[in-house]
């Protein structure tokens, strides 16, 4: 067997972590050449190992053995993130771009593949640190995924608005990147695995609340920690967000894809038909906004961005949503009382089959 053990370093309280950003087996491939280092922590005695050198292969039966490993297992040198990305997510260009494989074979495929990364990114042991390094392991695994499969017009779209992130660092820009990456990944895990499809989810998860940098800054940090504090005319000011989005996106390009379009509009839309702006039923909201919507909770409540700025862990989060999603659906008449007209008995805030479907993907 390849790449025995080897003493890399070792020091007190995780300073041999420095440099070294923890990944799950999840994002790699068995049995082919790594292009990292991957090494190897053991708690116990803080002692950092180099496990496979690159350009060695990590086994089939070694990796079934360590698969379901927390995620303080494994790390890869900070400066190797990049290659370690490219290389994980090729798998998902290769299974997309196969002409050889049926769309269902593709569908299975990709979707077990997305189950793997979500179930690693969102189980893991919690940690607000390794979990931040995990959601930006995550970012960059879309951006590359959307590199590889994209639709060449609207991706060129998308790689200017992460450079413009990157940029103009903000809890905001965070927010947007992060529901993003969400959404593309739960599209994957969904089956929504076409090519402009996944672009569009993309770029319109970006922009969706770009309309809230025109609205004063402090009301939308207020309207971020506690909307219930908002008076009825602040409320109106921040809905106007989804479609004010829309303006900026149509004053910054010509051509704005009319996907992205409804996906941006449609992101505070509920399937009851109490969101807004139009308070559209769920037979008329995207399929892709759904998620977007979905994508749009999970991740204020993991990074606080939402009640008093209180952290979630992703599984706690997930929990909470449900809880109040079924609490919706199952009250009956009382629930559909204020709903939309053909709202349709038992709608609630989310679609039922994308929020489960979404919930059962990380949660197996
Ligand atoms: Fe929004
Ligand atoms: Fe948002």
């Amino acid at each position: 067997m390849s790449g025995g053990l080897s003493d890399s370093s070792s020091s007190e309280n995780g300073e041999v972590l420095k440099g070294y950003i923890p990944v799950g087996l999840w994002d790699i491939e068995p049995n082919s050449f790594l292009n990292f280092s991957l090494y190897i922590h053991f708690q116990v005695n803080q002692k950092l190992l180099l496990f496979r050198k690159k350009g060695e292969i990590l086994e089939k039966e070694v990796f079934e053995k360590f698969k379901g490993r927390k995620l303080t297992t494994f790390y890869v040198q900070e400066a190797e993130r990049e290659v370690f990305l490219k290389q994980s997510t090729s798998k998902f260009s290769k299974i997309i771009n196969d002409e050889s494989l049926s769309e269902d074979d593709k569908k299975h495929l990709i979707k077990e593949a997305t189950e793997n990364i979500l179930t690693g990114l969102f189980t893991a042991d919690y940690d607000e640190k390794k979990i931040e390094e995990v959601h930006k392991n995550a970012v960059g695994m879309v951006k590359e995924i959307i590199a590889e499969v994209a639709d060449k017009k609207l991706s060129s779209i998308y790689d200017k608005i992460i450079d413009i992130i990157n940029k103009n660092q903000s809890p905001l820009t965070a927010h947007s990147l992060n529901v993003s990456t969400f959404s593309v990944m739960f599209a994957m895990g969904l089956g929504f695995i076409n090519k402009k499809s996944l672009t569009a989810i993309g770029v319109s998860g970006i922009v969706h609340d770009i309309g809230l940098f025109s609205i004063d800054a402090q009301l939308v940090e207020k309207y971020r920690y506690d909307e219930s504090t908002l008076t009825a005319e602040e409320l109106t000011t921040v809905m106007g967000h989804a479609e004010e989005s829309v303006r900026l996106m149509r004053a910054k390009m010509k051509n704005v894809d009319e996907e992205v379009e409804k996906i941006i509009i449609q992101h505070h839309e509920r399937p009851d038909g109490r969101g807004y702006p139009n308070q559209l039923t769920s037979t008329f909201i995207h399929h892709l906004g759904k998620i977007v919507s979905v994508a749009n909770d999970f991740e204020k409540l993991v990074s606080g961005m939402g009640r008093q700025g209180k952290k979630m862990s992703p599984l706690a989060a997930l929990d909470l949503m449900k809880a109040e999603f079924e609490a919706q659906i199952s009250d009956g008449p009382e629930s559909s009382k204020g709903a939309g007209k053909g709202a349709g008995k038992g709608a609630g805030k989310y679609d039922e089959n994308i929020f489960f479907g979404i919930f059962n993907l990380i949660k197996r």
